[in-house]
């Protein structure tokens, strides 16, 4: 399983405010890109890979969204952001996860919350950094949880919190969290 943790502090946490414009949707489009890469390549839909995805911008926040590949789940490589807005709609009030549709889940959970929780479990959580550890230079063992932030990368609160988290590196420039993504199936394939 290939696992990954989105965070962006500025993603809408409201169905009603994903609209044509995606960008206006707190950088939607980004999240869209993301995901396309995480899940497809040319031809084929990659069937290891579970996706959390942290929005914390307003008016609902934290939004923790889950989807994971899985022939039944309704994702299109042309309607991703409605899917998302879907999810969003029928985000639950109180605690716990809601399946929305097969392979795709949501609750109110923060993305501290989210980090521990699968720390607990036994994953191996990574950080995605320029700076870190060359991918071409570690082992992986196939428990990686890799976290990537958006185009404004991590606030300020969040990059304190990631301290003490191991970083792993794609290359030497600053990339695209989408083709961060790409590289990282890539690499992974080859290790493979
Ligand atoms: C567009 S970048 C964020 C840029 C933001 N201005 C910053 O400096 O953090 C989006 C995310 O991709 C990941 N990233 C970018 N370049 C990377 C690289 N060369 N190796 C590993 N992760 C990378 C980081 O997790 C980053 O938060």
């Amino acid at each position: 399983m290939r696992e990954f943790i989105y965070y962006s502090k500025s993603a809408v946490t409201s169905g009603n405010l994903i609209k044509d414009d995606l960008m206006k949707a707190g950088r939607m489009d980004i999240v869209c890109n993301v995901i396309l890469s995480a899940f497809f390549t040319s031809n084929t839909m990659r069937m290891d890979v579970k996706f959390h995805l942290i929005f914390d911008g307003p008016p609902n926040a934290p939004q923790h969204l889950i989807l994971e590949s899985n022939e039944k789940m309704p994702i299109s490589k042309k309607n991703i952001a409605g899917l998302i807005k879907r999810m969003l709609y029928k985000s639950p009030n109180k605690e716990g996860l809601l399946e929305i549709f097969p392979g795709a889940s949501i609750e109110r959970k923060s993305f501290e919350k989210v980090t521990k929780d699968l720390d607990k479990e036994g994953k191996n959580v990574l950080l995605l950094d320029g700076k870190g550890i060359d991918v071409r230079d570690s082992k992986l063992k196939g428990n990686e949880v890799f976290i990537i932030g958006d185009h404004e990368g991590f606030p300020k609160d969040k990059k304190k919190f990631l301290k003490k988290i191991d970083k792993i590196s794609v290359g030497p420039k600053i990339l695209f969290a989408s083709q961060v993504i790409t590289i990282l199936h890539n690499e992974v394939d080859r290790q493979e």
